[in-house]
């Protein structure tokens, strides 16, 4: 028997499965071994790296024939004892175009991705050495494809008590559904390669919790993670990453030092474990149409969170070009919460929340910056039912902020009194958090213009409309693109452009205040 160590990866005869062997031949002490389903594609791949100067050894090993892969798993226990690394790259997608029809591609997709990986899991893990490295190949499409499965399905993907079997069954269960043309109705996403990567990724996190508990000392590290958008012929030429760029995650997994006690069981991205928040998802939503967004932690009602946040922008990138303060909320119309709950909790967040974003980021924001701080129509509405004294003071050229900090508290004082209206105040807190922060707006873009007015900053308020969110329903008219138009063309006024500065902005154009 060798006393090599050796290291095994699937569907290696090209794409990220061949650039993964070509790293770890560069970096890992033993054996590597090309698997292919193929013997003429698979020894090509070992020629073409061999061509390199590198010596991969091969296998033949389709996943899908269980056959193969206990006569894999036995040729490796007899030749080396075992498998020091394992990586489940071997998987299948249909393209966007394909015709045929979703049952069958439900079934053969999932056929590859989850039920023949799991059978490699089975015969391979019992040999899997002390110290071993397992990685699965997922997706970050699982995690894109789990948030849009029915709550039910979520909780039992996320749940830590969903044994092997309950998710063996939930997959056929899935393949079962769509021949029934019923798996929308079941709950589940319209994505087969999205719900085989569901499967890989929890079966991982399933079979880590089994390998913590049965083989609790033996070190062995196993997770799922995902490579990145990679041009491969899976996903085409437009991808931004080289396959050996989709290689870097994978092989890290695979080479965790000795004696390294995470990570194991987790989704893993960028050498990060994902902890697949509301805002990974978002990440991941894009990801999946070809766009690199990056990602910061911040809410705005953390005064901390805030200025960690701009601390970190200051650093990483000297300050801050385009700042857009979208966030806020709004109660339902049928909300029952008292008023005086809605005014401070509202005022909180679209109004006092957004003053010290602007407070702690205006300083960094850089020459030529754009802020975009996103009211709304109802701001404008809002103010017009104020009392002619309110209205005045909104409207006026010389209310310093600190003035309309104190009306902003002043109408939460009422309100908790049940005193707003009396005192002038019209009966919505969303609309009277939208008048402070579009007066706020036009007060903070004159400060600029005074203290630094050589740096071209300009501010504005601007409305998207009535977009169909969360927030404002399904009846609503825009689509969130439709809604986002007018606040991207204010982030975006050219280089050197003067107008508009401190305005409410609708559609592109300035409105009366
Ligand atoms: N490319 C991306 O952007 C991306 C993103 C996220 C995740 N992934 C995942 O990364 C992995 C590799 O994908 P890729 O982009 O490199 O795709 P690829 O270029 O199409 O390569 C897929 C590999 O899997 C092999 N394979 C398929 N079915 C097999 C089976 N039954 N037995 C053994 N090998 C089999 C293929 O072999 P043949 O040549 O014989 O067909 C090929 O070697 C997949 O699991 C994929 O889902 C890719």
């Amino acid at each position: 028997m060798s006393t090599s160590r050796v290291a095994v990866v699937t569907g290696s005869n090209k794409g990220i499965g061949l650039a993964i062997v070509q790293a770890l031949c560069k970096q890992f002490q033993g054996d590597v071994y090309i698997t292919s389903r193929d013997i003429g594609r698979g020894q090509e791949a070992v020629a073409s790296l061999n061509s390199e100067g590198l010596k991969p050894m091969f296998h033949q090993l389709d996943i899908d024939d269980l056959n193969s892969i206990t006569t894999a798993a036995a040729f490796f226990k007899e030749k080396y004892g075992g498998v020091d690394i394992l990586i489940n790259n071997a998987g299948i997608a249909f393209k966007v175009a394909d015709t045929t029809p979703f049952a069958v591609q439900a079934e053969v997709t999932l056929k590859t991705n989850f039920f023949a990986t799991r059978d490699m899991l089975s015969q391979f893990l019992p040999i899997i050495k002390a110290g071993g490295r397992v990685v699965n190949v997922s997706s970050f499409v699982s995690v894109y494809a789990l948030n849009k499965c029915s709550p039910a399905l979520q909780q039992r993907f996320r749940s830590e008590d969903i044994t092997e079997e309950e998710l063996g069954g939930l997959m056929q269960k899935f393949i079962d559904d769509t021949r029934k043309g019923e798996h929308k109705q079941a709950g589940w996403p319209d994505t087969a390669y999205g719900v085989s990567k569901i499967g890989l990724t929890t079966l991982s996190m399933i079979l880590a919790r089994r390998l913590f508990k049965e083989r609790p000392n033996d070190g062995i590290l196993l997770n799922a993670c995902c490579p990145g958008w990679v041009r491969t012929d899976m996903a085409g030429p437009k991808a931004p990453k080289s396959p050996d760029e989709g290689a870097v995650t994978p092989v890290y997994l695979a080479l965790l030092p000795p004696r390294a006690t995470e990570p194991h069981g987790k989704f893993v991205s960028e050498k990060e474990v994902q902890t697949c928040g509301r805002g990974q998802e978002a990440v991941a939503s894009l990801a999946s149409e070809g766009l690199k967004a990056m990602f910061h932690q911040l809410d705005i009602d953390d005064l901390n969170s805030i200025t960690t946040a701009a601390a970190f922008f200051k650093e990483k990138y000297g300050g801050v070009d385009v700042l857009i303060n979208n966030a806020g909320i709004a109660f339902g119309v049928a909300d029952s919460t008292p008023f005086a709950v809605q005014a401070e909790v509202t005022l909180k967040t679209n109004f006092f929340a957004t003053r010290d974003m602007l407070t702690q980021f205006l300083p960094i924001i850089k020459a030529g910056g754009r802020v975009v701080n996103v009211s709304s129509f109802v701001g404008a509405r809002t103010l017009n039912q104020c009392s002619p004294a309110l209205q005045q003071r909104f409207r006026s050229e010389d209310i310093p902020e600190e003035e309309l900090v104190e009306l902003m508290q002043e109408f939460v004082n009422k309100a908790k009194k049940g005193e707003h209206t009396q005192a002038g105040w019209p009966d919505t807190a969303y609309g009277v958090s939208k008048t402070g922060l579009t007066t706020l707006s036009m007060i903070l873009a004159r400060h600029l213009s005074k203290e630094r007015p050589n740096d071209g900053i300009l501010l504005n308020a601007g409305c998207p409309g009535w977009v169909r969110t969360d927030m404002a329903g399904s009846n609503a008219t825009r689509s969130p693109e439709e809604g986002a138009a007018n606040l991207v063309y204010l982030a975006l006024l050219p280089p050197g452009a003067t107008e508009p500065h401190g305005k409410f902005v609708s559609d592109k154009e300035v409105q009366p205040w």
